[in-house]
């Protein structure tokens, strides 16, 4: 099982879809395991974002995710981290294709709605940077038995 963040960008939060969002992952299959409401600070947006420091769009950017309230998610699921991307959509909403979270509800490039981690290894990093130990919680889903089918032993 892959577990990936995801973050409401402010204009998510703002424009008040963060509940037909959050019901896209639920419906999906997948398992929220953190949920959060909060303020990024600088620093906290600087590091997620550090690899995009040399860009153009960077101070744009950490001034946009900073602006106003996130909601961050912590998403479990088999392959949760490409599923989550490909719900996504491609990165700017104008080319993003409908069906997808960033094709059906927006029509910007910059306030594009939502973050997902790109990569194992982006999921881990990033997860420790947005919630703190506890505040992720392993909790057995009822309906786990018929999201997937465990007769194999292992979730297909
Ligand atoms: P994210 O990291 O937010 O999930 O988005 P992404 O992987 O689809 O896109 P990425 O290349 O990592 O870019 C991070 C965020 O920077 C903004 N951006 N603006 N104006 C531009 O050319 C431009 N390019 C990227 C977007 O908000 C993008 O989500
Ligand atoms: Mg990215």
């Amino acid at each position: 099982m892959e577990t990936t963040l995801i973050i409401l960008k402010p204009d998510a939060v703002q424009r008040s879809l963060s509940g037909r969002i959050i019901s896209r992952f639920e419906d999906k299959g997948l398992q929220i395991v953190g949920l959060k409401l909060m303020q990024i600070s600088q620093q906290l947006a600087a590091t997620h974002y550090e690899a995009h420091q040399s860009k153009p769009f960077y101070a744009g950017l950490v001034r946009f995710m900073t602006s106003s309230p996130v909601v961050v998610l912590a998403v479990r699921g088999n392959g949760a981290i490409g599923i989550a991307r490909n719900m996504m959509g491609a990165t700017f909403g104008s080319k993003a294709n409908p069906g997808t979270i960033r094709g059906d509800f927006g029509v910007s490039n910059s306030f594009n709605l939502i973050h997902g981690s790109d990569s194992p290894e982006a999921a881990e990093r990033e997860l420790k940077l947005f919630f703190q130990p506890g505040e992720v919680l392993n909790w057995n889903r009822a309906s786990e038995t018929w999201v997937y089918d465990m007769s194999g032993g292992k979730p297909e």
